[in-house]
């Protein structure tokens, strides 16, 4: 496990109102003194916060991304949609797509789409992969991987803006994480799969899935592990620095 560049993203889902963005402080403080400037940190909050918390961050190191995009790439009669173009304008340089929440609605074309129209934005991807419950104890993990990835890259040449996050979906939200065994197989599938048909290029893959400061130790373990995507432990900004700590030092 290398530590001296990993990412820490924030996906704070449907969290976060105005009151709430003064608790970033402790997290742009704690970036001023990082000295690994190669340490990467990223707060993903509603639509609602994007420019007041990129307002917030201004001259530091932590950057904003949106949690989801509209596949369209022009402006156009989309009511209530938002797409990488207004995303961008509102000060997000990271989208999440993909993300398992959202798989239900859309299918990996879309996806396919959404991940082409933010790269023509020249945001970074955040790009969520994982199997569920069910498709894990049918032993599908690996199919419904290359899935995924195979069709979410379809038409795409480069790959070095797309960090590619595997989220087993049962593991969100549940307080359950795999054991260290199956996440090394499955991130050495991902690399495998990935690096066989995008040959040479650079990418990073990160975990995500109930990481907590108390199972983070474990997790740094994973080969090849660049980050993190966290979800309900980023919503205060001290737990959130505390998996960080403990992941570089
Ligand atoms: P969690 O969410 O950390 O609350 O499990 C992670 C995610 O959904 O990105």
């Amino acid at each position: 496990m290398t530590n001296n560049n990993m990412i820490f993203i924030a996906n704070w889902k449907m969290n976060g109102e105005k009151k709430h963005i003064s608790d970033i402080d402790k997290a742009i403080n704690f970036s001023k003194k990082l000295k690994n400037k190669k340490i990467k940190i990223v707060y993903c909050p509603p639509y609602t916060l994007i420019s007041k918390i990129k307002n917030k961050v201004k001259n530091t190191n932590i950057k904003v991304g949106a949690q989801n995009i509209h596949f369209i790439n022009d402006y156009g009669a989309f009511t209530g949609l938002i797409n990488s173009k207004l995303i961008k304008s509102a000060g997000a340089d990271y989208v999440i797509i993909g993300h398992s929440e959202n798989r239900s609605f859309e299918s990996d074309l879309i996806i396919n789409k959404k991940i082409i129209s933010a790269l023509k934005e020249n945001l970074k991807v955040i790009f969520c992969i994982g199997e569920t419950y069910r498709e894990k104890k049918n032993n599908s993990t690996f199919k419904v991987l290359k899935r995924q990835i195979s069709i979410a890259l379809k038409n795409i040449e480069k790959i070095n803006n797309i960090i590619f996050a595997y989220e087993p979906r049962w593991a969100i939200g549940t307080g359950k994480i795999p054991k260290l065994a199956e996440l090394n197989k499955n991130f050495n599938y991902i690399n495998n799969l990935i690096s066989k048909s995008k040959k040479k290029q650079t990418y990073q893959i990160i975990y995500g899935g109930s990481v907590n400061s108390k199972n983070a130790l474990e997790l740094l373990k994973i080969k090849d592990l660049k980050g993190f995507l966290i979800g309900s432990a980023s919503l205060k900004s001290k737990n959130f620095i505390d998996i960080i700590k403990k992941s570089i030092n």
